[in-house]
């Protein structure tokens, strides 16, 4: 055989074998049973409805509109936990991390929270625990530019990240 024969005959072949490869290849998709996609469906689902319903009640009603004082988001989403707390049995908390306590009920409570906080300001993304039946997680939130004229007034340091933190914890099944 001639040389460019060779060389087709080895580039055919080498298409032939990645293509396999790549139809093994498990995708990057993550794969869920359809009991794990369902309970997740209908979480968002109910969260989503929550959030709806609060927005009309807080934001948009008429008594709302007339209202001259504009609800405070976390507080307009604290009614949004309740309502999954009631229907989900899970639990979630603002943290204040290393912003200015905007209430002193988000203050670290235990040594999971104060660690969390801990990591937080250096950067870390989440904390998780299981203890006494309970799965919690916490992830941390970035406090923009926009959000320093409260979280973070003069004369706290405009130049340092700053951070507020979300605790959801779910009860599971112990061993
Ligand atoms: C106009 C002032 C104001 C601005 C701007 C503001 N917040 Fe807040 N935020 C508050 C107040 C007041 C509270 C406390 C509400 C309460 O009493 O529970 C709060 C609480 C929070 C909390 C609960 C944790 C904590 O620190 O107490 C989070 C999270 C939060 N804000 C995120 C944000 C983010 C993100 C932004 C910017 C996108 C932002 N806020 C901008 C006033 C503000």
């Amino acid at each position: 055989m001639r040389l460019s024969t060779w060389i087709v005959a080895f580039v055919v072949a080498y298409m032939f074998i990645a293509h396999g490869m790549a139809a093994e290849k498990p995708s990057d998709e993550p794969r869920l049973t359809v009991e794990q996609a369902r309970t997740q469906a209908k979480l968002l689902h109910d969260t989503y409805i929550a959030t709806l319903h609060a927005m009309h009640r807080r934001y948009f009603d008429d008594a709302a509109r007339q209202n001259k004082q504009i609800a405070v988001p976390s507080r307009v989403m604290e009614e949004v936990f309740a309502d999954i707390q009631l229907r989900w049995k899970m639990r979630a908390r603002w943290l204040a991390v290393n912003a200015q306590a905007m209430s002193l009920g988000h203050e670290p409570q235990d040594d999971f929270e104060r660690e969390a906080a801990r990591l937080f300001v250096q950067g870390k993304e989440s904390h998780e625990q299981v203890h006494d039946g309970v799965y919690r997680h916490a992830g941390s939130i970035a406090l923009f530019s926009s959000c320093l004229k409260c979280h973070a007034p003069a004369p706290m340091n405009p130049d340092v990240a700053r951070y507020a933190g979300l605790i959801i914890s779910v009860p599971v099944k112990t061993p």
